[in-house]
């Protein structure tokens, strides 16, 4: 069983200070060096994360950019004795993934889940024009708040002359664009991650929330990902030959991300454009 991640005192002070004296915190991760737990109180709740070790680093840094951006939702951030700790607005609303829920289910819910799309590609949209990329956008990454889309883990947002980290290898390896998974692999850093390696990314989100499956088709390139090590697998993406998976339960949406997810990066659309051709 592996040890839960302790909170430091300075966390938990904050904490209490923006929840309320009968502060209660429940677990909802702990893996690779960080973990969240929801805090609830009489005043509100907050989200409150802790990387401990290597992941100490991470989680600083993610403080510094939701702080660089001026997000409204960060709430305090500390470094103390080998841990950092983020404190954000707990943010009340679906993942973009949960919006998808009814689509997968069957096909409903349509209307909503383009709609959230168009949102999610708004939100990306106002961060690149701000000089930023994330970096690892994901299905679980947009929450779909009552006042529009809030970007979350932004551990790995960049923009030229940001300190990116020596543990940087591309977020979510299977929503890697092929020119940053090649980037990656030469082991150059930083990494220039440009608003076409997030806007793949997130033409692949949407892909994986209708579809339910990661936008490549490994298997049908003979490839057992299972069995590969992240760089095998990047190895592999950098090609460009694996090929987007076939089902098509969406047509008319998937007909829209397709040509993103295959097309060269000089031809990206803009998440703006795309948010566009999804949007009402
Ligand atoms: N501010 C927040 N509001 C609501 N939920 C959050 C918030 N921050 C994190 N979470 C929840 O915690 C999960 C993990 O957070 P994340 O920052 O993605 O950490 P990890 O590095 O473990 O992926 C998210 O998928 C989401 O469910
Ligand atoms: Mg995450």
């Amino acid at each position: 069983m592996s040890t839960p991640s302790p909170i430091p005192a300075t966390a938990h002070a904050a904490a209490t200070e923006y929840c309320g004296h009968d502060l209660v915190l429940t677990e909802v991760t702990d893996r690779r060096g960080s973990a969240v737990w929801k805090a609830t109180g009489h005043k509100g709740a907050a989200a409150l994360k802790v990387g401990g070790g290597a992941g100490a680093e991470i989680t600083a840094r993610e403080a510094a950019a939701l702080a660089a951006l001026k997000v409204d939702y960060f709430a305090g951030a500390g470094v103390t004795h080998g841990s950092a700790w983020l404190l954000t607005h707990w943010l009340e609303g679906p993942s973009t993934w949960d919006v998808f829920g009814p689509v997968r289910a069957g096909g409903a819910g349509r209307e909503q889940a383009l709609a959230a799309a168009a949102d999610l590609c708004s939100a990306v949209a106002g961060l690149h024009m701000a000089g930023w990329v994330h970096a690892d956008l994901q299905p679980s990454h947009g929450i779909h708040t009552d006042t529009g889309v809030r970007l979350i883990d932004l551990a790995w947002a960049w923009r030229p002359g940001w300190e990116q980290g020596t543990a940087f290898n591309g977020g979510m390896t299977h929503l890697l664009s092929p020119e940053l998974a090649a980037a990656i692999i030469t082991g150059d850093k930083p990494v220039a991650v440009t608003p076409a390696a997030d806007v793949y990314a997130l033409a692949g989100t949407i892909w994986t929330c209708t579809t339910g499956r990661w936008p490549l088709d490994y298997q049908a390139a003979g490839i057992n990902p299972k069995a590969c090590t992240p760089h095998e697998l990047r190895q592999h993406i950098a090609t460009g030959h694996v090929p987007v998976t076939a089902e098509r339960p969406w047509p008319e949406l998937q007909d829209v991300l397709l040509p993103v997810l295959l097309d060269d990066p000089a031809n990206q659309p803009t998440a703006g454009e795309l948010g566009k051709t999804l949007g009402p």
